[in-house]
């Protein structure tokens, strides 16, 4: 029986030569069968407001409502991201603060999985951290083995495309286990 599953993607840095974005890039290689991944940004959503985010009203600004669309349109979520002051980027923070908003919020029990890269050697264990409690409040599942790549610089080629075979492996092993348990939701809708 073929099963198509969707994922959406984001990075959570904006710089052209991101290792996280270089990082996300290259998971469409390592996808299992039947499991595509739409890669969206959150270049252009604004700073929260609540003057923007009425309650009832759900004419959120363009980008956050695309946003919002783009991960309820999706079985699962993967967020790659470094890690800023041993925390979560303030860009994606406030890109998954507008994603959480109101009942109908899409991350409500998502299901996701979380990468991180870095040029330090503890890559973005802090970032994977700092994420727990969000997950928590949020009722979202994080599936394992999470993934933190460390030293960064000697993992990618010139072209951006990760290089590094036990990084693969993880990966691999990460979005099949995603995989799984988005299966075993779809059988019991
Ligand atoms: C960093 N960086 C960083 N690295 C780390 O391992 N722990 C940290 O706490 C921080 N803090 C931090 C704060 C700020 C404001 C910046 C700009 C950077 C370094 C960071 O991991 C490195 O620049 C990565 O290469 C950023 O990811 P991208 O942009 O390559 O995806």
């Amino acid at each position: 029986m073929q099963t198509n599953i969707r994922l959406v993607g984001l990075s959570g840095s904006l710089r052209k030569g991101s290792y996280n974005t270089m990082l996300l890039n290259s998971l469409q290689e390592l996808l299992p069968a039947d499991v595509s991944l739409d890669i969206i940004s959150i270049a252009e959503i604004p700073m929260y407001n609540g003057d923007l985010d009425i309650p009832g009203m759900p004419e959120r600004p363009q980008p956050v409502a695309a946003f919002r669309k783009s991960i309820e349109a999706a079985d699962g979520m993967v967020i790659v991201s470094p890690e800023y002051n041993y925390s979560i980027p303030g860009v994606l923070k406030n890109a998954i603060d507008w994603a959480s908003r109101g009942k109908d919020s899409p991350l409500l029990g998502k299901t996701v999985a979380l990468m991180g890269a870095s040029d330090g050697m503890w890559g973005t264990v802090r970032m994977h951290l700092a994420f727990q409690p969000v997950f928590l409040t949020l009722g979202m599942h994080q599936v394992k083995p999470e993934i933190m790549v460390s030293k960064a610089k000697d993992k990618f080629d010139e072209a951006g495309k990760l290089t590094d075979e036990v990084t693969k492996g993880l990966i691999k092993k990460q979005l099949n286990a995603l995989k799984e348990v988005l299966l075993k939701q779809k059988d019991n809708k």
